[in-house]
């Protein structure tokens, strides 16, 4: 067998494909990071946290370290959903125990940005990342690339940093001509940016939307729906074909809108939505991916076991990839991540 036929055998792919897997792929939002004292280790070699992510040798290094210790069932390429205003010109740090920082963009008044195509030549080290990446893999593990929503992303650039969205919201009204200009762009940038990295090896897609929380309805639509369901159709008109993983955090109710309307493959659930929900919601047979609670990783013992096949169950009926409802966060430790990870591969 080719190694991409290998692949194409993996349970992650055939679950994406539409079919249930039991025991379900598991792989963990943010699996590569903090949490693990290899990572904190290695984080050390870099200045800055893009430049770790701009090191080809580091990123490639920081995605194998979660596989050496679990049996997970996908890789994620090592990098941030801020790489891309970054290549557009915006200026973006980090601040150590707060967070990111971008110089923004709403006092400003001029907010142009590199034109895409061009800008995005600035993170060749990402995909040079990836192929080296793909070359690490076992053949039959799938690597997973992404991107940051349209509007996740525009919220760190108008703001400056995350934390509340009150600010951001306030622009899409009083500068909506701006905004919607911000938005098309970075679905050009963003659909760019993913077909680079599966032309380097990705076998999969995820749009990070992080921030899809706390709209009314008709900024749901401009804000989250709009721009998602032109990045789904710019990157096909690029001419790519592998799924797309749609993870609109905090949606609520207007979930089902995104999982019809948006053209994703497979619908990331966050750990506020019942299983039930989002499989009634979302189109008949859609791959659904989720949602245990990142605390259950941090508290362990028999909250963990019982929360792993609370959510198993609750997504039996459907094509199910076995994830968290947003990522993990520095204080879990690796020892319940483990037990995680047998848990989800034991019988029900
Ligand atoms: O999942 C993975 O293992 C791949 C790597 C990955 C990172 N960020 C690494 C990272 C992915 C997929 C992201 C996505 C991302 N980045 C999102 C969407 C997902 C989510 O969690 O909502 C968002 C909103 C960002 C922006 C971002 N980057 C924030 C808010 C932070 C700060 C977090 C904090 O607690 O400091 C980052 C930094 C970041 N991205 C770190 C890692 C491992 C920590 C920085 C460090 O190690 O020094």
């Amino acid at each position: 067998m080719g190694s991409t036929e290998n692949r194409e055998a993996a349970a992650l792919l055939r679950v994406l494909n539409g079919e249930r897997v039991d025991p379900p792929p598991v792989w963990i939002m943010r699996q590569a990071g903090r949490y693990l004292p290899e990572y904190r280790k290695l984080r050390t070699r870099a200045k800055s946290f893009l430049d770790f992510c701009y090191s080809p040798a580091l990123a490639t290094e920081a995605v194998l370290q979660p596989l050496r210790r679990f049996p997970l069932d996908a890789a994620i390429l090592f990098s941030d959903i801020l790489v891309v205003p970054d290549a557009l010109g915006r200026k973006v740090w980090f601040v150590e125990g707060e967070g990111p920082r971008l110089e923004p963009l709403i006092p400003e008044t001029d907010w142009s940005l590199g034109e895409p195509e061009k800008a995005l030549q600035r993170l060749a080290p990402v995909y040079e990342a990836v192929e080296r990446i793909r070359a690490a893999l076992p053949s039959e593990t799938p690597l997973i690339g992404f991107c940051g929503g349209p509007w996740t992303v525009a919220t760190y650039m108008l703001q400056g940093k995350g934390g509340e969205k009150d600010e951001a919201r306030r622009a899409a009204y009083l500068q909506h001509r701006k905004v919607d200009a911000l938005l098309d762009h970075l679905v050009e940038a963003s659909a760019r940016h993913l077909q680079a990295q599966v032309k380097a090896g990705a076998d999969c897609l995820q749009i990070f939307e992080s921030w899809a929380e706390g709209l009314s309805p008709p900024l749901f639509e401009r804000l989250i729906l709009s721009p998602t369901k032109r990045l789904v159709a710019r990157v096909r008109e690029l001419g790519v074909t592998v799924p797309i993983i749609g993870f609109p955090r905090g949606s609520g109710p207007q979930l089902g809108r995104y999982a019809q309307e948006t053209g994703v493959t497979a619908l990331g659930v966050d750990t506020g939505t019942p299983a039930a929900f989002a499989r009634a919601q979302a189109p008949a047979g859609m791959p659904l991916q989720g949602n245990l609670d990142p605390q259950l990783v941090v508290a362990g013992g028999f909250f963990l076991s019982q929360g792993v096949r609370a959510v198993r169950t609750a997504f039996k009926d459907s094509p199910h990839i076995f994830n968290l409802g947003h990522g993990i966060t520095p204080d879990a430790t690796p020892e319940n991540v483990a037990e995680l990870v047998r848990l989800v591969k034991e019988k029900l």
